[in-house]
């Protein structure tokens, strides 16, 4: 086992009565002191992730370990996991200070103990001197600094956090994306992060797995999964992108919008249907002789940073442009682009079965095609 692996799912699957698997086959590593995210729409089961991490329910097949031993059956208190809930859970009947030493009194720890452990966490939330509030005198930001006092008073291996920014408002949100992103870098502890907020995974994490289908479909850094989105719903899901229908002639050559693009992408079968996806800030607006795509512009709107310009080609693909420039609405401009702007994508593939399609392709040796599945 990798020495800096904390958790390990294999080969997890989840059912709920006769439902289609919440999660089909899931298999990762987390590793010790980093900052996870589970990114993915409503549904797809980022919360059962942290439920199966924390032992609050157990998978239907699979196998989960947490530092090298086989965790299954291990009941939720026996794990070193805290989890920091979207309601934040607290005692409304006891003030901050009870809150965050309720599980150590539970545990009989030494009322000195007790009294040193819990200012030192409520120091690292920046709740000096809010011991003996009531929680109903906290506003929604200090209750959930009052949650994660909680969560690390006893230095737990892990914590998990379900949404806990997003009962709060939007500049109090991104204040405590920091914090919390220094909370964990000052702790050293694992943090696995639910959001399904895709600026605040991008922002906030060392590596992303976003969630769809019962299945991870990337994972990755915020860069990696924001430049090489693996295919379209996380294309789709990070950020805003244009995504055009296309194939790939042949290696390092794509085709779309009736036009031929070097590319720096390979190992397709000739003329195997694929999908481009270039992000809007790639594209620069030109004339149109000058373009290498040629479009009417459809609409625009003032983004404060940038405009946003909407325009259609003659295949009715839509363009999403951002641009420091004004352009004119009926207009028809060029769109100009780098190589390195162009993403080729697999068809609905995860990236799992795009490794295990890699793998054949180098063992067969770089001349070889892909099978296509
Ligand atoms: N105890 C349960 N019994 C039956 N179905 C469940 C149960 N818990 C979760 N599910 C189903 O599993 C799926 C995933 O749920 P989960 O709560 O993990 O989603 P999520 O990604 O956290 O969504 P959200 O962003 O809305 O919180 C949903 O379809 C949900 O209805
Ligand atoms: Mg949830």
């Amino acid at each position: 086992m990798n020495v800096a692996s904390i958790i390990q799912f294999k080969n997890v699957t989840k059912r709920f009565g006769n439902n289609p698997p919440v999660l089909d086959n899931v298999s990762f590593t987390l590793e010790r002191g980093k900052f996870y995210t589970l990114l993915g729409p409503s549904g797809c089961g980022k919360t059962t992730i942290l439920r199966l991490i924390a032992g609050f329910t157990e998978p239907s097949e699979g196998e989960i370990w947490f530092n090298g031993q086989k965790i299954n059956h291990l009941p939720a208190n026996k794990r070193q996991v805290n989890t920091v809930f979207q309601d934040y859970a607290l005692f409304p009947h006891l003030n901050v200070f009870e809150n965050v030493a309720f599980g150590l009194r539970i545990k009989k720890v030494k009322k000195t103990e007790i009294e040193a452990k819990v200012k030192q966490a409520l120091s690292f939330v920046n709740l000096d001197g809010y011991e003996y509030r009531e929680i109903r005198e906290m506003s929604g930001g200090q209750r959930q600094r009052v949650a994660i006092a909680r969560a690390i008073v006893n230095k737990p291996e892990m914590i998990l956090l379900d949404e806990p920014l997003s009962a709060l408002d939007l500049k109090l949100r991104t204040e405590m994306q920091y914090e919390l992103r220094e909370l964990q870098r000052r702790l050293g502890i694992t943090f696995v992060f639910v959001t399904h907020d895709q600026e605040e995974a991008l922002a906030m994490s060392d590596e992303i797995f976003v969630i769809n289908n019962g299945k991870i479909q990337q994972s990755g850094t915020p860069t990696d999964i924001y430049d090489e989105p693996i295919n379209r719903f996380v294309a789709d899901f990070i950020g805003e992108s244009n995504i055009v229908e296309g194939k790939m002639v042949e290696d390092y050559l794509v085709e779309f919008v009736g036009k031929k693009f070097e590319c720096d992408d390979k190992g397709f079968n000739a003329n195997e249907p694929v999908e481009i996806v270039i992000r809007p800030e790639d594209l620069e607006i030109t004339t149109p002789e000058l373009g290498r795509l040629q479009v009417r512009v459809d609409s625009q709107l003032f983004r404060g940073v940038h405009y946003e310009i909407c325009c259609y080609d003659k295949d009715d693909n839509e363009w999403l442009v951002h641009s420091t420039k004004k352009a004119k609405v009926g207009k028809e401009i060029g769109l100009s682009f780098d190589r390195e702007a162009i993403h080729v994508m697999r068809l609905g593939e995860t990236e799992e079965e795009f490794d295990r399609r890699l793998e054949t392709y180098a063992d067969k040796g770089d001349s070889a095609q892909w099978k296509v599945n």
